[in-house]
């Protein structure tokens, strides 16, 4: 290992067991969303001390809107919370928040806090959080394709010219480097349409714990795995 590891630039994580979490708690399943914010909280600051600059979060998939209506509304209303509350540490840490998704589905109150601290925080420099919401991969790069499609079949765009540079600028993730680590909790080894272009070559770490489970500790532990890892990128 070299006397000062990397820290990765961008940690993504798929932030899952909340239901689980609570059910073997005997508690209902938005009681395991409720702790799970906390864990948000927590890896938050951790990225910040660590020195990593971006921090994706999967908070809710294109999927999840196919849970029980009461579960998809006890989310939505964690998140205005979660918005509302973190609104403070956004402005002292300087943290600068982004959303990818479609994020024109989530309930207009939702939308509008949202877009408010996006656009108040746009300056920001320390840590860029990006909350994928109502967020599926496939959605994503469907639309990026239809987009320079679009601009070939006007003329405005000659199909040759299109390299992984330009597919990349049409992805709701343009100008956000790709996740060098990508974290999943719960034991699942599956990506459940999560980045599936940017995470080509992340290394990945998966954690038994659920995710209310998960705390500054566990992050450290997975950037010291990501940093025993050899990155190749296919050379040697
Ligand atoms: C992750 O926890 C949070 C969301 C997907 C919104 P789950 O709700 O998927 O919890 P499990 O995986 O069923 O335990
Ligand atoms: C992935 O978790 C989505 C989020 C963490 C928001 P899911 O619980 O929805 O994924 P599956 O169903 O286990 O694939
Ligand atoms: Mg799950």
């Amino acid at each position: 290992m070299p006397e000062f590891p990397e820290i990765p630039h961008h940690i993504a994580i798929i932030m899952d067991g909340n239901g689980r979490w609570a059910g073997e708690r005997g508690l209902p399943r938005r009681e395991g969303h409720r702790a799970g914010a906390e864990s948000v909280r927590e890896v938050t600051d951790a990225c910040i001390h660590l020195g990593v600059k971006y921090l994706t979060l999967y908070a809710f998939s294109s999927e999840n809107w196919n849970r029980p209506a009461a579960e998809v509304k006890a989310l939505m209303a964690l998140l205005d919370r979660f918005l509302t509350d973190k609104a403070k540490d956004l402005r002292k840490q300087n943290i600068r928040l982004k959303a990818i998704g479609q994020i024109d589905r989530l309930p207009g109150k939702t939308r509008k806090l949202l877009n408010s601290l996006i656009q108040e925080t746009a300056g920001h420099s320390n840590l860029t959080l990006v909350l994928a919401l109502s967020y599926g991969a496939r959605e994503e790069i469907t639309c990026a394709a239809r987009s320079l499609a679009a601009d070939a079949a006007t003329g405005k765009l000659d199909p040759a010219a299109i390299d992984d540079k330009l597919f990349a600028s049409r992805l709701q993730t343009a100008g956000i480097p790709d996740p060098d680590l990508l974290i999943r909790t719960s034991g699942e080894m599956r990506v459940s349409n999560f980045l599936l272009w940017q995470i080509s070559y992340a290394e990945m770490v998966i954690v038994k714990k659920f995710w209310p489970d998960f705390r500054q500790h566990d992050l450290n532990q997975a950037v010291t795995e990501y940093q025993r890892r050899h990155r190749r990128f296919g050379a040697l």
